[in-house]
């Protein structure tokens, strides 16, 4: 990242190390600092290299800060480090579930973007959708776009909701393939292949799918129907999904978890452990 004088990393799990290791790749490397309170995850990022930890928060002039604690801690976090923040701290939040504008509010910065990442960003391939109130200064949206993007894919929506619809689409898009993955995998073994090669299988066709998808810019549907010959043995498989209605089954599922991020984001920060996840 260009602008920023060091990115604070506030919180290092699943999803801190995964923007950790994007960054790590960035060209140049920018300063990272990362805040991690757990001394477990502290001694398990102590074998990767590149950045700095420690376990208290300091902010100085020109630090932008991600966050990137579980939601459910940040009502405690906000009252013991507010003091830390100024007006204008640049902030990128990664918490499924609280608003661009109470975080803003418990922080004491209109500097807040609000975005919603994903597992794959570990490999660079993540996909984040994120907003920013219009008080936020461009060169702010610029440094959590640039931090997104290398990542993977990321792109800004005007409308907050829209992060609540993404929190299901792609923030569990990853859940809700790989159960799908394990359904193409648990037939494969049941068929007598190998779970290595089940595995194998099953990987190989959903990525290659995505790719076929994205570089022949076909739509799904009519690459679905490519391969339907008719009263063939796809056409057959096509059918038993539809007569157990998979598709509406998908849409029910995606609209559930987007439900549940509003029902969050109502929540705010008062949102009981375990009650907010990606
Ligand atoms: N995982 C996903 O797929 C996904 C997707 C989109 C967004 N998100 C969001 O990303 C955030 C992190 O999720 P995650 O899956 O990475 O969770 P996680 O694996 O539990 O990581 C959070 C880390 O933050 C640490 N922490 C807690 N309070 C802290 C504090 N005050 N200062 C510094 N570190 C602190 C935790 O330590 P302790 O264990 O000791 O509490 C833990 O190591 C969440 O807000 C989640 O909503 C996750």
């Amino acid at each position: 990242m260009t602008n920023a004088a060091r990115l604070i990393i506030v919180g290092c799990g699943h999803m801190g190390l995964a923007i950790v290791r994007g960054l790590l790749g960035a060209t140049p490397r920018p300063e990272i600092v990362v805040v991690e309170t757990s001394a477990d995850r502290r001694a398990v990022l102590s074998t990767y290299e590149g950045f700095a930890m420690t376990s208290e928060l300091e902010i100085a002039d020109d630090d932008f800060v991600v966050l990137a604690v579980p939601p459910q801690v940040f009502g405690a976090f906000a009252d013991a480090e507010r003091h830390k923040f100024t007006p204008r701290t640049p902030v990128l939040s990664v918490m499924a579930g609280l608003t661009a504008h109470a975080i803003a509010t418990a922080l004491g910065t209109s500097q807040v973007v609000r975005a919603i990442p994903n597992t794959p960003s570990e490999v660079f391939e993540g996909m984040s959708v994120y907003f920013a109130e219009p008080a936020v200064e461009q060169r702010t949206i610029s440094q959590a776009d640039e931090l997104l993007r290398s990542i993977g894919k990321a792109f800004r929506v005007g409308a907050e909701e829209l992060v609540d619809d993404a929190t299901a689409i792609c923030g569990g898009g990853p859940a809700f393939v790989s159960y799908i993955v394990d359904a193409f995998c648990q037939f494969a073994t049941s068929c007598g292949f190998t779970e290595a090669a089940g595995r194998e299988m099953a990987v190989q066709v959903f990525g290659g799918t995505a790719t076929l998808i994205a570089e022949s810019g076909k739509p799904p549907m009519q690459l679905c129907r490519e391969v339907m010959t008719p009263n063939g043995t796809t056409e057959r498989g096509i059918a038993a999904f539809d007569a157990a209605g998979l598709k509406k089954s998908v849409l029910t599922a995606l609209a559930a978890s987007a439900h549940r991020s509003r029902e969050l984001a109502s929540m705010g920060a008062g949102a009981r452990p375990g009650e907010t996840d990606g």
